[in-house]
């Protein structure tokens, strides 16, 4: 039997929980604000790195919005989402549905185009290699519901690059039912639909995105486990869940990863999937998340399989051939 370590490594997987913001890692941070005439509150990489160090969700996402800062130009979201996709590559990742925040780009001046081009040419570049990409543009849940209309309304020129619409930044305070009718909108519009929930949030918060915004997968879902009968309903629908343990560790959701709920997911049926959610800040792409859960939770070759296979079922669109080839 090969070693785990090399069955993730070679396990093909989709990636359906990935904010390309959060894969902006420290140096490329720096270039960029060095390109734009960006200051940033550190000397070095190294320094930022020593910043990373989050007690919730809230604390993490003040120092994200302040790192994207330095993305300006059609160029700066190409280098992004292309460092990204290859690092995607190179963990075998087949098929990714790639978040995007477009508010906390517009809201400083970028125009909408420019961050669309930007992530299309990287996209463009990935199919070439053999990875299939589609976008699904987050609405900000700490914003109104009249900005994220607008949001929807500007996105509509690009509406044909977009699979779906999301909805992340800060949780409690925010439920989902505060996007119901925007949701309506973007379903009307032909756009899948998905939600972060059960973060931080209670487990109405993921009945709400189930039942009033109507979404197809939730994002986290840790804190469904904490209600028997909302478990039973995302197992006999078969509703993903995109889980990120290294974020999870990160962010305090879990007292340590030996406490990671992943396998129990999995023993009580529910198509759960690992993801890496913003690897730039939580310490790992997609196959470190794997590995150190696996480590910590001790999964077997069987349940990392059980894991990747999930992952491709769970995605909207993607990689037929290689998905038509795993299921045989
Ligand atoms: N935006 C980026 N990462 C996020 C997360 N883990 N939860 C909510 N919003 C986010
Ligand atoms: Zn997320």
């Amino acid at each position: 039997m090969p070693k785990l370590s090399e069955i993730i490594r070679s396990t093909p997987k989709a990636e359906l929980h990935i904010h390309v913001e959060g894969s902006l890692e420290p140096e490329m941070m720096f270039e960029l604000a060095r390109r734009n005439g960006v200051s940033l509150p550190y000397r070095s990489a190294a320094e930022v790195r020593r910043a990373y160090s989050f007690g919730n969700l809230q604390e993490f996402l003040d120092l994200y919005y302040e790192g994207m800062n330095v993305l300006w130009t059609e160029e700066d979201f190409f280098e992004l989402a292309d460092a990204y996709l290859r690092r995607a590559a190179a963990d075998n990742v087949v098929h990714v549905e790639m978040f995007f925040d477009p508010q906390a780009h517009t809201g400083r001046g970028v125009p909408p185009g420019t961050l669309m081009d930007g992530l299309d040419r990287a996209i463009v570049r990935s199919r070439a290699r053999g990875v299939s990409v589609s976008l699904i543009l987050c609405f900000l849940r700490h914003l109104t519901e009249r900005e994220a209309f607008e949001t929807l309304e500007a996105a509509e020129p690009y509406g044909g690059r977009l699979l779906g619409v999301g909805l992340d930044s800060s949780e409690v305070g925010h439920p989902p039912s505060k996007f119901a009718r925007v949701f309506d909108a973007a379903r009307g519009m032909g756009l899948r639909l998905v939600a972060h929930a059960g973060e931080e949030g209670p487990p109405e918060y993921v009945w709400e995105a189930l039942d009033v915004l109507g979404v197809e997968r939730i994002d986290h879902g840790n804190r469904a486990l904490e209600d028997d009968a909302l478990v039973a309903r995302l197992r006999d629908d078969r509703i993903p869940l995109t889980v990120c343990p290294l974020s999870n560790l990160a962010l305090r959701v879990v007292e340590g990863l030996a406490a990671h709920p992943i396998k129990r997911m999995l023993d009580l049926g529910l198509l759960a999937t690992v993801n890496s959610d913003d690897p730039a800040y939580f310490g790992g792409y997609i196959n470190e998340n794997f590995r150190r859960v696996a480590d910590a939770v001790g999964l077997s070759p069987e349940e990392i399989e059980t894991l990747a296979r999930n992952s491709l079922e769970a995605a909207f669109t993607g990689n037929s051939n290689v998905i038509s080839s795993i299921n045989s």
